[in-house]
């Protein structure tokens, strides 16, 4: 199993409020770039870690987004 992030185990929840939300991780390390796209349907949940292989996640589409910090939402561009 790959390991988490050992600076930060959190947990970050995301929750799909459309049919269509992608939920993208970008690669740790010199080279920035997609490895996983998950796409939720509406009401659907992903729970994620940062991870040795994962040290961004970019989400597309309205979702609302938990984390340690607080909830954030994202949306599409009007
Ligand atoms: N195999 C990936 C990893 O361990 C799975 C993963 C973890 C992931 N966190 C993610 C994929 C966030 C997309 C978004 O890094």
């Amino acid at each position: 199993m790959e390991k988490v992030n050992s600076q930060n185990n959190d947990y970050v929840v995301i929750k799909a409020i459309e049919d269509g939300v992608s939920v993208i991780g970008l690669t740790r390390g010199s080279d920035t770039r997609f490895h996983h796209s998950e796409k939720l349907d509406k009401g659907e949940v992903m729970i994620a870690q940062f991870t040795e292989h994962t040290s961004a996640i970019k989400i597309r589409g309205n979702a609302k987004i938990f984390t340690r910090f607080g909830e954030v939402s994202s949306e599409w561009k009007k």
